[in-house]
Parts: C-alpha cells; sequence; structure tokens
C-alpha cells in the first residue's frame, strides 16, 4: 500500500505541479481541441439543471480547449472560462474568438469579486487534477464568487470504484503496426508508472492515484461519494444530486462502484 501523505507526497512530486506539465504541453491541448460532444453525463445534468445557468454568469473552470463552451456560451448572460494552460487557453480564443476566457489557475481566484456568478461548472474530473489543500482552497474560492443559491457542477473520480488502483496492461493487436504501438505506449506507460506510483497517497477520506490518464503520466485525486458529501457540507455547499458516467441518479449512501466517475450538482449555502 502507498505511504499515506498530503500534497507533496515524500518524493517531492505534487498533483498540482506534475499535472500542470502534462496540461501546458501542446499536443496534449490538440487532443483536447479534438473533442466537440458533451458525455452522457453532461447532456443529462445541463438539461436538467438548465435553469441554473440560463441567462445566467456561468464560470467554465478548467476549460481546456472550450469542449463545452458552445453548449453554455449561448445561453448564458454572461459566460467566462479559466484554465491555466497557456496551450488551452490559446485554442480557446482560437475557436471561440468572441469568448472571454483567462489564464488562471482555479486554486486561486482573486482576480474575481464576490458574489459574481450563478453557475460554476468544472467538468471531465478538473477539480481532480490538484491536490487535497489545493481541492480545499478551490472549493472555497468557488464558494466566494458564488452568489447565494448559486449552482456549482463538477465531476471527479470516484475512490469507490473497483479496481481503482492498477498497473498499466499490455493491449494486444493482430496487426503487427497497431501491435508495435502499443508496444510503444505501453513502455512510456511503465516508465511513467515506475516514477508516479510512489507518490500514491491513501487516506481515509480520498487518495491520489496514479491512473492511466495520458499514459499514466497523471496523479489524481479520488473520492467516494459520500466523503465527497461531507466534503461539500464542511465547505458550504449543499449536494443536490449524483450522477454516475450513464448519467443515472445515484442514490444517497449508495457508493457507485461502478462508476469510475460521478458528476455532483450542489448549491451554495451560507456559511453560518
Ligand atoms: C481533463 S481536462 C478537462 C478540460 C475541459 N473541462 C473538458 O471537459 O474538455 C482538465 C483541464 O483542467 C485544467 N486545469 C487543471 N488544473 C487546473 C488549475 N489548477 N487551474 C486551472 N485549470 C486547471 C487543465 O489545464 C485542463 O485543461
Amino acid at each position: 500500500m502507498p505511504p499515506a501523505a498530503g500534497d507533496a507526497p515524500s518524493t517531492g512530486t505534487s498533483p498540482r505541479d506534475n499535472n500542470a506539465k502534462v496540461y501546458r504541453g501542446s499536443a496534449v491541448a490538440a487532443g483536447y481541441g479534438r473533442e466537440t460532444l458533451l458525455t452522457r453525463v453532461e447532456a443529462v445534468a445541463l438539461l436538467k439543471y438548465q435553469t441554473a445557468f440560463a441567462g445566467k454568469d456561468v464560470l467554465d473552470v478548467g476549460v481546456g480547449a472550450g469542449r463545452t463552451t458552445p453548449y453554455l456560451a449561448p445561453l448564458a448572460r454572461h459566460y467566462q472560462a479559466v484554465d491555466y494552460s497557456p496551450a488551452m487557453v490559446a485554442r480557446v480564443r482560437t475557436a471561440f474568438p468572441g469568448v472571454s476566457v483567462a489564464l488562471a489557475d482555479m486554486t486561486d481566484l482573486h482576480g474575481f469579486g464576490d458574489a459574481g456568478f450563478d453557475f460554476v461548472f468544472a467538468s471531465n474530473n478538473v477539480f481532480d487534477a490538484v491536490g487535497h489543500e489545493d481541492r480545499l482552497r478551490t472549493l472555497r474560492g468557488i464558494h466566494r464568487i458564488l452568489r447565494h443559491d448559486g449552482v456549482l457542477m463538477f465531476s471527479g473520480h470516484n475512490r469507490d470504484v473497483r479496481h481503482a488502483m492498477q498497473w498499466p496492461r499490455p493491449v494486444v493487436s493482430r496487426n503487427p503496426v497497431t501491435q508495435m504501438r502499443h508496444l510503444f505506449y505501453w513502455g512510456v506507460s511503465l516508465v511513467n508508472h515506475a516514477r508516479l506510483r510512489k507518490a500514491q497517497t491513501v487516506r481515509a477520506d480520498h487518495a491520489i492515484i496514479n491512473d492511466s490518464a495520458h499514459d499514466w503520466s497523471m496523479l489524481h485525486y479520488y473520492i467516494g461519494p459520500n466523503e465527497q458529501a461531507r466534503q461539500l457540507a464542511d465547505e458550504g455547499f449543499r449536494l443536490i444530486e449524483i450522477f454516475d458516467q450513464m448519467g443515472t441518479p445515484v442514490a444517497t449512501g449508495d457508493r457507485a462502484t461502478h462508476s469510475r466517475s460521478l458528476l455532483y450538482v450542489a448549491q451554495r449555502v451560507t456559511i453560518e
């Protein structure tokens, strides 16, 4: 079992710094630029909660190359996107010239005033790109910039999914050229995993896991739905609903072990 530790494990590899290197790469940004569709769960949740953002002020956190922009921006009164990767921000500016996008770190939203947004969206596990303290800092910043009763919709890796921690496995193909490619990327993945597995950490309420994303080059925060509900309550949010990857609502207390990622809808409440 990996050692328990905080944001900067004994290896000195913090999730934030490690993942920032990956997201700043222009090839990674180009890959996100090829994605143009909503996922099923995003479509289900955005349709259901359309009144939370239609005609409202919207912040799209960790917007990437702007996959979600054309779905939110036309309906919003004002749509603002942020990302800390210059390569991602450049892609949004090119693809959506009229859209306001800022280079900003979600852990430090001081550039935005108090209570300026009605809806904050952070899809595709954006919050999981940082460690525990940075995640709490992000939630506090979002609480500050959301209006009373504002809605936060975000997705995150599920700590309770079956086989959360794995090793890179070889993929087999009958095509020799494809097989060579698989072998190459398996080698890259093994090297990355050998480097990052020591930075994995397991805590009672969450874990930092080196998963298969980007050839095993990332460190992601994983948390179960019950622990996420508690964390949201601690930071001044009332959990409204959880969806699994297929867009099916998750019942209160269900650990949703079939779903690697979960989408949360929460409402800002005033902390007394
Ligand atoms: C998995 S991608 C998702 C992109 C986009 N939301 C989508 O669904 O297509 C995560 C994005 O979050 C951004 N990101 C990660 N950590 C961030 C941080 N601390 N501040 C701002 N953006 C961050 C990355 O640069 C990347 O664009």
